[in-house]
């Protein structure tokens, strides 16, 4: 008999129930209740996993109290959210996927395990991978931006970077992927929120990145607080059992979020913890987080009849298979047993540094205002973000502490140690007051250049913080136009740098702003990632993964929206149009400047027609003509512009880069599977549809800058 099944046999109710609640400590606060001391449960079998419980010395404590004081000696599966980083910091994850390098993600994953293992942890609630297309929505910041390609490969990049090597391993963490699904789509981009999508959208958007996660080998999956189309997504048997668990084959693990079994009450789909505990546990949730549902509840409805022991054994066997997995039966103290060496963490900056410096976005450099002129002699540094620590960690920091993190006004000193560099915060982020604008101002009068660093606090976006309007907050504004004036009076350039967790809405500064780069929140290494990039050390290369709208009104904007039947036409009054702002947004989807200066020509594929199983080669030359080396990253989409359904305007299929001397030259290569051209027909199920293809490959979602040939698909 195995380890699994001879302790089932010898469980009682409430030690099983216990394997199936996860409680909190309260080193953390992520939801909306904290728990009192765990201890005795612990001790008693009646808990059997944390969260937020931070520190080898603190989590061996608890795990022996579980393993030597319990009668059943099971060790306690440890949880965190581990999202970019967990002391060390990465980009956000929305910041990160504006390198569009898989290997770039898998390795600040791969960092962040090691770093969080050693902490003693065993899980992360990561890669957060909900598509989102709604910028007033602040959990965008936790996520792969507004595609579906882009998410599925950051979800194998992240699933396979957090579990390394294999669960057993001591630097290793189980991922959950999360929130299972379309949370991205809710009401007026308002957190927690209904969602009301199409099966098609949920289809070909929301579900793919947790086919790739599970595809990965992802140890667990946590349902979304919000309903989808009427069903809370944790009560939601459809997907959870018959296409999560059914159709794609999933054995793992499916832990609640916070909470959320007990508000499938206020959801309106259950009467009381019984019935929300049994409506969980019948759609598949194996792990309850924080709502006591599954201690509280489902002793109730074994009596009421609602579940059954068989399925409470289901679930226990599940969470114990994965506590083997993780090797936790093995030695419950193999996770934080060794000290990372002081080697492993420069490492580790110095890979947070280079991440962080592609993940900038340079919009705009009128003048090659960037990089700098080595003549630029003082330097005035002004706005709430110039010398921000804790805010350069950006939303789910981990155990980040709040200091430590390079800030802008540090990255430059040390980058610029001749130059004078004049800091003054000028406004606070958020707030009325103005009081210090006057002194900022004159640090302007004798400047060569102006810097501005504005943008959003760190706790601006994430969970529970949608924003209705996605300017600048508080007085910004008020500097930033007072600062633009003064500039021009003195012609002196101003560099804008804006940090956020979503793109912001601010068409009057780019107006303005000799230079913008967005920078999201970079992590610890910000102040030198940015100094890399504004001295020229490094070129800006990353591009930004969500479209960036000109105006609210024109949310939820994305590439891959579908034709309409009277498209914009200018010439044409019943069009698809608004009356008070251009259709197109204020950057699209993949936009970026480099410090180079790239052309495309004679893009070619290497076959006309295509079968299903055959293989296309899609290439397109390219030359750097600008005065710099940089990085350049195309993308390719395609158009199929007759089907059985309507199709996107575009569909992203392939990213690639290439690095170029000025007047170096080179060939991007694609590589185009004929059954990546299936789509969902009808019925919603895969078709391959003979007829043309149109093969797009540029520089972003702008029809305008993209190379176009076409491939017939034949039957
Ligand atoms: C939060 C979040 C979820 C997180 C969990 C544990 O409410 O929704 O993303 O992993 O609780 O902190």
């Amino acid at each position: 008999m195995s380890l699994v099944d001879s302790l089932i046999e010898r469980m009682s109710l409430t030690e099983k129930l216990g394997q199936l609640t996860m409680t909190a400590c309260g080193q953390a606060v992520t939801g909306p209740t904290i728990a009192g001391d765990s201890t005795e449960a612990i001790k008693s079998g009646a808990i059997g996993n944390l969260l937020n419980l931070v520190g080898a010395a603190n989590v061996h404590d608890m795990q022996r109290l579980a393993v030597d004081e319990s009668r059943l000696g099971i060790p306690l599966l440890i949880g965190y959210d581990v999202i970019h980083g967990h002391r060390t910091l990465f980009p956000i994850p929305l910041g990160e996927a504006s390198l569009f390098d898989p290997e770039a993600w898998a390795s600040s994953a791969r960092e962040s395990a090691k770093e969080a293992a050693a902490d003693g942890l065993a899980m992360t609630f990561a890669p957060m991978l909900d598509v989102a297309r709604d910028p007033r929505w602040g959990r965008g910041a936790e996520g792969p931006g507004e595609d579906p390609f882009v998410a599925a490969c950051m979800a194998e990049a992240k699933v396979r970077g957090f579990q390394g090597g294999g669960l057993t391993h001591a630097d290793c963490l189980a991922s959950v992927a999360k929130h299972f699904c379309a949370y991205g789509g809710v009401t007026a981009g308002r957190d927690y929120a209904p969602v009301d999508i199409s099966e098609r959208t949920l289809h070909e958007v929301h579900l793919l990145p947790f086919a790739a996660a599970v595809a990965a080998g992802a140890a667990a999956i946590m349902p979304a607080f919000t309903d989808l189309n009427g069903v809370p997504m944790t009560a939601n048997k459809v997907l959870l059992r018959d296409w999560l668990r059914g159709r794609l084959g999933f054995d793992g693990l499916i832990i609640s979020d916070y909470n959320a079994i007990a508000e499938l009450i206020r959801h309106g789909i259950a009467a009381d913890l019984a019935d929300a505990a049994a409506l969980a546990l019948k759609a598949g949730v194996d792990i309850d987080m924080m709502a006591d549902a599954y201690r509280r509840g489902l002793p109730l409805a074994l009596k009421r009849g609602t579940v059954s022991m068989a399925e409470i054994d289901e679930s226990v066997r599940r969470v114990l298979i994965l506590k083997e997995r993780l090797g936790l039966f093995d030695d419950p103290y193999r996770r934080g047993k060794v000290r990372e060496s002081a080697a492993a963490l420069e490492k580790r900056r110095g890979l947070a540094r280079h991440i962080a410096t592609r993940s900038i976005v340079m919009l705009k450099n009128d003048g090659d205002a960037l990089p700098l002129r080595r003549s630029v002699r003082r330097l005035a540094l002004l706005g709430p973000l110039t010398d921000a620590s804790a805010e350069m960690r950006g939303v789910w920091w981990g155990a980040a502490a709040p200091e430590g993190h390079v800030t802008v006004l540090q990255g430059l000193r040390t980058a610029l140690p001749e130059s004078q560099i004049l800091q003054a915060d000028g406004v606070a982020i958020d707030g009325a007051d103005t009081g210090g604008l006057s002194a900022a101002l004159r640090l302007c009068e004798s400047a060569d250049a102006i810097i501005l660093c504005l943008g959003e606090a760190a706790v601006m976006s994430g969970e529970a913080a949608s924003r209705a309007h996605l300017g600048l907050p508080g007085m910004q504004r008020q500097l930033a136009e007072a600062v633009f004036e003064q500039a021009q009076r003195a012609s002196i350039p101003v560099i804008v740098i804006l940090f956020s967790g979503r793109p912001l809405i601010v068409p009057w500064l780019v107006e303005k702003a000799n230079a913008v780069l967005a920078a999201w929140f970079p992590g610890s290494e910000a102040g030198h990632a940015l100094a890399d990039v504004i001295t020229g050390r490094q070129g800006p290369s990353g591009r930004t993964p969500v479209t960036w709208p000109r105006a609210l009104g024109q949310v939820p904007i994305f590439f891959g929206e579908r034709p309409s039947g009277r498209p914009f036409d200018s010439h044409d009054r019943f069009t698809s149009k608004y009356l008070d702002v251009a259709n197109e947004p204020l950057f699209p989807f993949g936009f970026g400047l480099t410090y180079g200066r790239f052309e495309l020509s004679n893009l070619r594929l290497s076959r006309a027609a295509i079968a299903l199983g055959d293989v296309l080669t899609v290439q397109v030359d390219v030359i750097n003509r600008g005065a710099r080396e940089a990085q350049e990253t195309l993308f390719l989409f395609t158009h199929d512009k007759i089907a059985s359904v309507s199709r996107p305007k575009l569909e992203l299929k392939g990213f690639g880069k290439i690095e170029l001397r000025p007047g170096g030259s080179g060939t991007v290569t694609f590589s185009l599977g004929a059954a990546e051209l299936r789509f969902l027909g009808m019925a919603l199920e895969p078709v391959f549809e003979p007829g043309e293809i149109e093969i797009l490959v540029g520089p972003c979602a702008d029809r305008t800058q993209l190379q176009v040939a076409s491939v017939q698909l034949v039957a």
